[in-house]
C-alpha cells in the first residue's frame, strides 16, 4: 500500500530521459483523434435534423417502462457518457459496466463483447432490453407518434409513421418472441420495425456527433509535431508512464492509435471473485450474436447491405482464444469514466495498473490465455508515472504547471491519422 504522502514524493522525484527519435514518431501516431470514419450503412449518420431527433430521443425517459430511465441515465454527458456505477443499472440491474461514448462512431464492433456491428443496431437494443428501457419497438413509435416535437421531426425525416392509434391492431406489448407480434400483420410489423430502425438510425446520427476533447496528452503530442517546446504541458512522471505505456509495459500492443484500443478483442484472464473459471463467454458469444442479428450490416434494414464492411462483419471469425475475451476499451477520458473493466471490478486506475503489475489471480487456462499479457513487476514509482499519464488523456483538463487550458477543438487541420488501421 502505498501512502498518499509516499505517492507524492516519489512522483515528485520522477524524471523522464529524453525522448528518442522512435518514441516521438510512435507519439505522433497517438493524436489527434480523426474525424469519424462515414457510415453507409446508416443514409442519416451525418444529417443534423437526425442528430437533434436522436439527441431528444437519447435524453428522453419517456420510453421505458417505468418512466425513470433514458440513454442518458447510464451515458450521462458529465461523466463522459458513463454512470459511476460498476455495473449498469436500468430498469434491472444489468451485469456488465456502462462505457463511455466519446468518439464511439469509430469503434467497428458494439458493446463489451462487439455483439452489434454498427452504431444504429446497438442503438436499437436497450429500448428493447427488459434490465434498461424495458420497452419495446411498438411502444417506442407509439410514444414518437404521442410526443408533437418528436413526431413532427420524425416526420420531417422521414415521411408518415404508421397510425398507432389502433392498439388492437398495434399492442404495447408486442415484440419479435412474444405472441402479441405473431398477431400483428406483416405489414404492420414491418412498417413498425422500418420506423423503429429510423430512430436507431437518429440516435447513431446523435451518437456521431460525440467527439473526445483535447487532452493535456493532444498538446503535448502537437507541440512534440511542430518542435514547439513541450515544457510543462504533462509532468515529469506523466512523460516517464507515456515512454512505459508506448515501452517496456507493452499496453501499446492492445491501446494503440489515437483512441488507445486496437478495436480488437482480448482476454485479460480476470479472475472471478470466487475463483472459479469465468462464466462470461465475452467476444465468441458476441460475434455468434453479431451473426444472426436481426439488424446486422447485411440485412435487409441497413442502407448499405452489401458495402464492404457488412461483408467484412459477415465474415469475421472468432477462434478458440476468443473465448471470455472483451473489446480493448479506449483509455481517454480515464479520470472520468471508472470504475473499469468489463464488470467495473477495479474503482480506481491504481487498482487497475496493480492488476497489470502482478496478474494476481490472472486465470491462464489453455486456448483462453492472452499471450501478450505479462505480469510487469514495475517498481512503485513506474505505476505511479502510468497513472499519471493516464490522468493526462482527460479532456479539458489543465497543463500540469501553468493551469492552462487551450480550447478543446483540433482546429489546426492535422492529417488524418489512425494507427489502429
Ligand atoms: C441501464 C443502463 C443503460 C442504458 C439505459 C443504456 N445503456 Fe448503453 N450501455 C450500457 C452498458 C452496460 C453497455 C455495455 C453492455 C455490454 O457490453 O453488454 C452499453 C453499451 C453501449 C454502447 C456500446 C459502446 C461501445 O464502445 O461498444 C453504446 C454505443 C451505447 N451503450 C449507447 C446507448 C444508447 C444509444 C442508449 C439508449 C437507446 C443506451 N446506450 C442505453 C448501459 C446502458
Ligand atoms: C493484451 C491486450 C492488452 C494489453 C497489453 C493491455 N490492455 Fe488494458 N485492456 C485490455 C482489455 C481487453 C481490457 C478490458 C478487459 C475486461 O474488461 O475484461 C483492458 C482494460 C484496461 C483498462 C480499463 C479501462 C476501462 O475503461 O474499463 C485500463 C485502465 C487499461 N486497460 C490500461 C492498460 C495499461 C496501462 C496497459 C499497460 C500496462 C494495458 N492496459 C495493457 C487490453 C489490453
Amino acid at each position: 500500500m502505498i501512502t498518499a504522502a509516499l505517492s507524492i514524493c516519489l512522483i515528485a522525484g520522477t524524471q523522464a530521459p529524453p525522448l528518442t527519435d522512435k518514441e516521438v514518431r510512435i507519439i505522433g501516431t497517438m493524436s489527434p483523434v480523426p474525424p469519424a470514419p462515414p457510415d453507409s450503412s446508416n443514409r442519416v449518420a451525418d444529417n443534423a435534423e437526425a442528430a437533434m431527433l436522436g439527441a431528444m430521443v437519447f435524453n428522453r425517459s419517456i420510453f421505458s417502462s417505468n418512466g425513470a430511465v433514458s440513454c442518458a441515465t447510464c451515458h450521462q454527458p458529465g461523466r463522459s457518457f458513463t454512470d459511476a456505477r460498476a455495473v449498469a443499472q436500468g430498469v434491472g440491474v444489468g451485469t456488465r459496466n456502462s462505457p463511455p461514448l466519446g468518439s464511439v462512431a469509430h469503434q467497428r464492433w458494439f458493446f463489451w463483447d462487439g455483439r452489434s456491428d454498427s452504431l444504429w443496431s446497438q442503438a436499437l437494443s436497450p429500448f428493447e432490453n427488459p434490465l434498461e428501457i424495458d420497452s419495446t419497438r411498438v411502444n417506442i413509435v407509439r410514444v414518437i407518434s404521442q410526443e408533437p416535437d418528436l413526431k413532427q421531426q420524425y416526420e420531417a425525416l422521414f415521411g408518415e409513421l404508421p397510425d398507432m392509434g389502433d392498439a388492437q391492431r398495434f399492442p404495447d406489448r408486442a415484440k419479435p418472441g412474444m405472441p402479441a407480434w405473431d398477431a400483428m400483420s406483416q405489414a404492420d410489423r414491418t412498417s413498425v420495425t422500418r420506423a423503429f430502425v429510423n430512430v436507431g438510425k437518429s440516435v447513431a446520427a446523435f451518437e456521431r456527433t460525440l467527439t473526445v476533447g483535447r487532452s493535456p496528452f493532444d498538446r503535448f503530442a502537437q507541440a512534440l509535431k511542430r518542435g514547439k517546446p513541450t515544457d510543462g504541458i504533462l509532468s515529469p512522471a506523466a512523460v516517464r508512464g507515456l515512454q512505459l505505456f508506448i515501452g517496456e509495459a507493452g499496453c501499446r500492443n492492445c491501446h494503440s492509435g489515437p483512441l488507445f484500443t486496437d478495436r480488437g478483442f482480448h482476454n485479460q484472464g480476470l479472475p472471478t471473485a470466487d475463483g472459479l473459471f469465468p462464466t462470461d463467454p465475452g467476444r465468441a458469444g458476441g460475434l455468434e450474436s453479431a451473426r444472426s442479428a436481426e439488424f446486422r450490416l447485411g440485412s435487409v434494414w441497413s442502407d448499405d447491405p452489401e458495402g464492404d464492411r457488412a461483408r467484412r462483419a459477415g465474415n469475421a471469425t472468432a477462434g478458440p482464444e476468443h473465448w471470455g475475451a472483451m473489446k480493448t476499451p479506449s483509455l481517454r477520458n480515464l479520470p472520468t469514466t471508472g470504475p473499469y473493466m468489463h464488470d467495473g471490478r477495479f474503482h480506481t486506475l491504481a487498482q487497475t495498473l496493480a492488476f497489470y503489475n502482478t496478474l494476481e489471480g490472472h486465470i491462464r487456462i489453455d486456448h483462453h490465455q492472452e499471450t501478450i499479457l505479462k505480469p510487469l513487476h514495475l517498481p512503485p514509482e513506474d505505476i505511479l508515472a502510468l497513472e499519471a499519464f493516464l490522468e493526462s488523456l482527460q479532456d479539458g483538463a489543465p497543463d500540469a504547471r501553468s493551469g492552462k487550458n487551450k480550447p478543446l477543438i483540433d482546429v489546426d487541420g492535422d492529417p488524418m491519422l489512425d494507427a489502429s488501421e
